[in-house]
């Protein structure tokens, strides 16, 4: 049995989590042989604010995935996410190298080159381009065009681009470390890696990844990743709202939240029979401090407003993508914040679409506690991982992983190039 060692650093706002994968070469299994999640400081809204804290951080979450898995870390996929993110669909075009023969890898490694190249100021890097389709002497709709052939190569890419300096302080972190960078990939791209169907890509879906400071977007359109942003906002903004309107700790704010989400169901009924204005928290064990406030001032004033600001913005980006029409298997919501109720009822009536919560899938191993919409970003990207990295004497045939490694090529050669300003 052929097998690759893939491991993936999720940082984020609410959490860190650590993965070491074992992916099976012949069958494509993964199973996870360490995991790890330790209570994430110094991030905010996706962006690192102390490195110190989150150096702190990240080594705990390491050492804690190593130990499990038996075995160390030497490189590994990082999420980065946040409003730091950018996207943009570029074009690039090619004269072929051989008219009249096929079309070679090496004119798809050029005619990406041309699309990636795009004006861009130092603060930012590139951190991911995704072929959307190849057109061959006008011909659309090509999804692999090696081996066919034509004179003139186009391609439609899509473009993501994440804030140099926080990739910076990332890689010091991680240089401490000792830990390589695989591949920096947007942290909605790695949940959309983890949770979506082949036919919701096909059909036209919006990936939300609801986490503690932050949601990421994910458009897919045809079966290609179209659009990609962030907001500023994530499920914590649910639990001060909460604290605030409670008057109590963020502390125990959470705990309400996770309470109510937890047993949402058995709450309604209980609190029916008395009336929802009527039923107090305390009435409801919801809280261990003496609060009386009624479960329909929690979830109407405290709660709602939030919800629903989320969703509004979620549909202001749905708009600003140009894609709204096209979004035929609606909107899979994923990270922690799925799972606030009654987030996904709110959502429904606000955008007028169908909204289902996504869990990661098609992993084995350790994975009861990871599979779970909190993890979808973390098991994402050791499925990015999987298609990105090539072992040694492997085919180079799998399309996919030619084209994806091409970018993961640049990242770690980026990577090298920062590292040698430090040697002398
Ligand atoms: N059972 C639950 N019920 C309700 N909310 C939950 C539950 N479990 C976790 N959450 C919420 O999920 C949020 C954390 O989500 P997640 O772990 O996806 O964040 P993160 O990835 O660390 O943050 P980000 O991606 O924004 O940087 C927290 O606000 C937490 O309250
Ligand atoms: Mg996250």
């Amino acid at each position: 049995m052929q097998t690759q060692l893939i491991s993936a650093i999720d940082i984020g706002s609410f959490k860190v989590a650590t993965i070491i994968a074992l992916v099976d070469l012949e069958t494509d299994e993964i199973r996870i042989i360490g995991f790890n999640q330790t209570p994430s400081r110094g991030v905010r809204k996706g962006l690192i604010v102390d490195i110190n804290k989150i150096s702190e951080v990240i080594e705990k979450s390491v050492e804690g995935a190593e130990r499990m898995a038996g075995k160390k870390i030497e490189s590994a996929f990082i999420s980065v996410g946040g409003p730091h993110i950018n996207s943009i669909n570029s074009q690039g075009v090619v004269a072929t190298s051989n008219p009249n023969g096929e079309i070679v890898e090496e004119d798809v490694e050029r005619v990406i080159e041309a699309a990636r190249a795009i004006s861009l100021s130092t603060t930012r890097e590139i951190i991911e381009v995704s072929p959307r389709e190849f057109i061959i002497d006008g011909q659309e709709g090509i999804k692999n065009p090696i081996g066919m052939s034509g004179v003139r190569l186009e391609v439609e890419t899509h473009i993501i681009t994440a804030s140099t300096t926080n990739l910076k302080n990332i890689r010091r972190v991680l240089d401490d470390l000792g830990i390589d960078v695989d591949g920096f990939v947007f942290s909605g791209l790695a949940s959309a890696m983890s949770t979506l169907t082949p036919t919701e890509k096909e059909l036209g879906v919006v990936l939300v990844d609801i986490g503690g400071g932050k949601t990421d977007l994910a458009i897919y359109i045809e079966d290609a990743l179209a659009y990609s942003s962030s907001i500023a906002i994530g499920s914590k903004h649910i639990t001060n709202d909460i604290a605030v309107g409670l008057r109590t700790s963020l502390e125990e704010a959470e705990s309400i939240k996770v309470k109510l989400s937890d047993n949402y169901n058995k709450i309604l009924q209980k609190a029916k029979k008395h009336g929802f204005s009527k039923t107090s928290l305390s009435e409801l064990k919801l809280t261990r401090e003496k609060l009386d406030f009624s479960l329909k001032t929690l979830i109407d004033e405290f709660m709602t407003p939030r919800i629903e600001e989320i969703f509004n913005l979620i549909g202001e980006e749905i708009e600003k993508s140009g894609f709204g029409n096209e979004i035929k298997s609606g909107i899979v919501i994923t990270g922690g914040g799925a799972l606030v109720k009654p987030l996904t009822l709110i959502g429904k009536k606000i955008l007028g679409l169908s909204i289902r919560i996504g869990s990661p899938s098609n992993i084995t191993g350790l994975v009861e506690e990871i599979l779970t919409p909190q993890f979808a970003t973390t098991v994402g990207l050791i499925s990015y991982g999987k298609e990105n990295i090539m072992t040694e004497g492997q085919d180079r045939k799998d399309f996919n992983k030619i084209l994806k490694n091409l970018n993961v090529d640049n990242t770690i050669s980026r990577v090298k190039e920062f590292v040698k300003q430090f040697i002398p």
